[in-house]
């Protein structure tokens, strides 16, 4: 059987950076996240007896060996849990440059997740495919969920699992993914996170996180913009100190980062609700109410660093859908 599935990107406003457990993707810390509609990859799987191993294209792109190699490990877990022992071929395509730190992964392995089971014929409940979508990338569990999602740390594989928190169409949140940069990011995610013990600061940031994800759930909860959009600025650059403290430290960031880091800062100065967040790469995504979206556009249209902008709301999660890509 065939099976086709579109899963969004998503943005953390609480972030995941450091892992308890790598081989089972165990974070040291919970994390929140919105799924974003217009940054997402459609993924077509299909087991079949033709096959003398497995197929794996990217449209438009190419995958790194290693990364083929973690596909094939994430069909090897929906095979074994399943009971099937055929290859696979897999077509992906992305709608969004893959890279540059704006979630190829998480869209990635949780559209290959849930088109692989359901093209193995094996049901799982949405909570079985988060925790299987977080074996292949952390940040992947949080785009099967509906909007907005906590990814819950757990303390075992079966207790680190995404649930929605509010479905996408909860409130009319904006996130602009500024790009300033379309190159490779220079430190994977999974690489990166490696070193994240060698901070001074990353204790005192995971300890802070269960307090802090109460405080955000009270910001959604109430829709307080300030609250939520301080809140989110907050935990971006506690997450780039941890980073940046590393050995050796990691930046992420460029001269277009910081400028337009500044630049919110100046909007916000002169009364423009707006706030940053920025993920393993130098883009920066601006979160932002829907009356804001259009004077936005218009003032990152006048900064020469900016290269594209896609503008996201927050989206379902990841779904099937009946177009298949071969
Ligand atoms: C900075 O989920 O890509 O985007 O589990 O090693 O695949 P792996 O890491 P990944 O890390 C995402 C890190 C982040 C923050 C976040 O999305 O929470």
């Amino acid at each position: 059987m065939k099976a086709t599935v579109i899963a969004p990107a998503n943005i953390a406003f609480i972030k995941y950076w450091g892992k308890a457990d790598s081989v089972l993707r165990l974070p040291l810390n919970s994390s929140l996240s919105m799924n974003l509609s217009n940054a997402y990859t459609t993924t077509t799987v299909e087991f079949s007896s033709v096959l003398k191993k497995d197929s794996v294209r990217l449209i438009g792109g190419m995958f790194f060996p290693d990364e083929i190699n973690r596909i094939i490990v994430a069909l090897d877990r929906i095979r074994s849990y399943s009971g099937i022992r055929l290859f696979a071929r897999v077509v992906t395509k992305n709608s969004f440059p893959k890279g540059i730190g704006a979630a190829a992964s998480a869209s990635g392995f949780a559209a290959l997740t849930i088109a692989g089971f359901a093209a193995s014929g094996k049901k799982l409940t949405e909570k079985e495919l988060t925790i299987f979508a977080r074996m292949g990338s952390g940040s992947a569990c949080r785009s099967i969920p509906d909007g907005f999602v906590v990814w819950e740390k757990g303390n075992s594989s079966d207790t680190s699992y995404a649930y929605s928190l509010y479905s996408h169409t909860y409130w009319d949140l904006y996130d602009i993914l500024v790009i300033v940069d379309t190159g490779m990011k220079k430190v994977s995610t999974s690489e990166g996170q490696k070193g994240v013990k060698t901070s001074p600061f990353w204790q005192e940031r995971v300890q802070k996180i269960p307090d802090k994800i109460k405080k955000m759930k009270t910001a959604l909860r109430e829709k307080n913009y300030p609250m939520l959009g301080a809140m989110i600025e907050d935990d971006c650059l506690s997450m780039h100190r941890v980073m940046q403290t590393q050995t050796p430290p990691i930046f992420y960031w460029n001269n277009a980062t910081k400028k337009l880091m500044e630049m919110v800062r100046c909007w916000r100065n002169e009364g423009i609700p707006v706030y940053f967040t920025i993920d393993a790469g130098p883009n920066v995504h601006l979160i932002c109410e829907k009356s804001t979206v259009e004077l936005l556009k218009k003032k990152l249209r006048e900064i020469e660093e900016v290269k594209n902008i896609i503008v996201n709301t927050s989206a379902p999660g990841a779904h099937l859908v009946d177009k298949h890509l071969f």
